[in-house]
């Protein structure tokens, strides 16, 4: 595929994540995980609060009007306007408010009860492919394969899974926006007896270089206020150092795409 060679003669900026300040100390992360949740749940738990109780006020108001028999017809206009106004933004704020909720139950899911199997990697990945490709649906972008066949392991199919579907789902949100027709290849490769090498290469819109380093942080995200949560790519680094065993790192140039290189034992580490 063009994008991968494209990306591979280029000279891309690499991050690897380890090291970074209190990102691997379990209970420092966990304390700064839930202070982040708390705070990000603040702003639409708070205009929810506000709306309601201005809702609440014009309902009042609205009813009094009513029973007094005062109800005039630009009333009954304005109070339905503003009410319409009103359970839109009650609608978006707890929409917001739920995906948060839904990605920390992502992040606190519990590694030791994911299952390990044996299973083919290509076989396997081919099998995730039909719920990814709904993610597909109404765009011209393509997804492609080029796993060799009988790459056998002995891991965690589930993890793996969600690993490959936060990446993905970000080529979409992130790397393709602006692109009408983008293409994401998932490749894997054998290295030596006991590892293999899985890249998820997009040829988006890149990664500015001066944010590379901060990608994998919880919260991290460019789309502010816009459904981004920023938990997607601390959640895979959880789950590819934690229960696959592995380790993940990024290579990317603005405008030239982007590539997540995971590195994973083909036996997952024993738990
Ligand atoms: N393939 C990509 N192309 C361009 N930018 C990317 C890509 N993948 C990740 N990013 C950048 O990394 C940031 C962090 O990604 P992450 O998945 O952690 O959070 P998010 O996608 O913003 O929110 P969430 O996944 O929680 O909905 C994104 O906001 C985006 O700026
Ligand atoms: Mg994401």
């Amino acid at each position: 595929m063009k994008a991968i060679e494209e990306n591979q003669r280029r000279k891309n900026t690499t991050f690897k994540p380890p090291g970074l300040p209190d990102f691997e100390n379990g209970a420092d992360t966990l304390g700064n995980l839930v202070a982040g949740v708390a705070h990000e749940l603040n702003t639409p738990l708070g205009n929810t609060r506000i709306v309601a109780s201005l809702l609440s006020e014009q309902f009042r108001e609205f009813a009094a009007a009513f029973e007094a028999g005062k109800l005039r017809r630009s009333q009954m206009d304005g109070f339905l306007n503003r009410g319409r106004e009103a359970v839109e933004l009650l609608e978006r704020s707890s929409a917001r408010a739920a995906d948060l909720v839904g990605h920390f139950k992502q992040v606190a899911v519990d590694q030791s009860s994911a299952r390990r199997r044996s299973f083919d990697l290509r076989r396997t990945v081919e099998e995730m492919l039909v719920t990814l490709r709904l993610m597909f649906k109404r765009t011209k972008h393509q997804i492609e394969l080029d796993i060799p066949a009988g790459l056998e392991m002995d891991s965690y199919p589930g993890p793996l899974e969600q690993v490959i579907t936060n990446l993905v789902a970000n080529s979409l949100t992130h790397g393709f926006v602006g692109i009408e027709q983008g293409c994401i290849e998932l490749q894997a490769q054998a290295v030596g007896e006991t590892q293999v090498v899985l890249r998820c290469v997009d040829n988006g819109a890149g990664i500015p270089t001066e944010t590379l380093h901060r990608l994998f942080e919880p919260f991290f995200t460019s789309r502010l206020g816009q459904g981004g949560s920023g938990l997607g790519l601390y959640i895979a680094y959880n789950l590819v150092t934690g229960v696959l065993g592995g380790t993940i790192e990024v290579e990317s140039s603005p405008g030239h795409g982007a590539t997540f290189i995971l590195t994973l034992p083909r036996t997952a580490p024993d738990r």
